[in-house]
């Protein structure tokens, strides 16, 4: 029986195949340790002895499907920061000054919150606080999405701000909260926070998006689920809409059908004959 990197190969088969189906991310062998480590922690929350254990759990004792939730929140890697590939930001708040009109974001992969936080921001420095603009931000881990609706992070978290924003954007802790800061809530009641897959059948996000950021999530994906998630994404876009993704995953492969409009920033070609008549 082969246990390389934790794990027997039957096992990382099976939690690989269950991840990808799931979440669309796709663990290659070298990933094989990284998978078991984290999962393992889960291990010692339910008291099991090894990751067979869990396998056989996640098999037979798991009918809701709330403990994948668990084994998916374990999975994810949850990198970002505020104003993370600042470019992009001057992008945004350029075109959405030029429209001049009250603005519709998605953040599609919300992490601990800086991403739509920073949309939030970049917002409020162009409409203010009173314009009607929203942000949905969602996740396909559950755990982050808590910590990003608390919107409370140590101040060494907020130094890629913006000069200034911080007392703009941010309340400091007092007592038990010294050393942390909170987004102020002015600023939260505009970004509304809904676990959404992005692999999931469903998309329960309404309305069409002004422009949408996808960014550092396909790396994950494989090529044809970027090309179904993308195509996707930019279904749900109003007819000039933008999508952003991460400065690694460029669209070139997909240049029949977006623009680019900047770096790793696209619209939806448009065709070149109208509908019928
Ligand atoms: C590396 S973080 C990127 C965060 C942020 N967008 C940024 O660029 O800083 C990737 C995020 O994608 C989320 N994610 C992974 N698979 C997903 C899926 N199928 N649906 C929705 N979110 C997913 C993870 O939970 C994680 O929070």
């Amino acid at each position: 029986m082969d246990t390389r990197g934790g794990m027997r190969d039957e096992d990382f088969r099976f939690f690989r195949s269950l991840i990808h189906k799931e979440t669309g991310i796709w663990l290659g062998d070298q990933k094989r340790s990284m998978l078991a480590s984290r999962l393992s922690r889960r291990l010692r929350e339910l008291r099991l002895d090894d990751l067979h254990a869990y396998r056989v759990w996640l098999e037979t004792a798991d009918a809701g499907g709330s403990e994948l939730v668990h084994a998916i929140n374990r999975v994810t890697t949850n990198k970002t920061d505020f104003f993370r590939e600042p470019e992009h930001f001057i992008v945004l708040k350029d075109w959405v000054a030029g429209r001049g009109s009250a603005t519709r974001l998605w953040c599609a992969a919300s992490s601990t919150g800086e991403e739509p936080y920073s949309l939030a921001m970049t917002l409020a420095e162009v409409f203010g606080m009173q314009a009607p603009w929203s942000i949905l931000a969602t996740d396909i881990d559950t755990e982050v999405l808590a910590a990003a609706a608390a919107g409370i992070y140590g101040e060494d978290r907020l130094r890629t701000l913006p000069a200034g924003m911080k007392p703009r954007y941010f309340l400091r802790g007092r007592g038990k909260y010294s050393g942390q800061a909170c987004v102020r809530p002015e600023v939260r009641r505009h970004v509304e926070f809904r676990r959404v897959n992005l692999v999931g059948e469903q998309w329960p996000v309404g309305e069409r998006f002004d422009a949408v950021f996808c960014r550092n999530v396909l790396i994950y994906f494989d090529r044809e689920t970027q090309q179904r998630v993308v195509e996707r994404l930019l279904g749900r876009l109003v007819p000039d809409g933008l999508l952003f993704l991460g400065h690694s995953e460029s669209l070139h492969w997909m240049a029949h059908q977006v623009e680019t409009v900047a770096h790793t920033v696209y619209r939806k070609r448009v065709g070149q004959w109208g509908g019928g008549q």
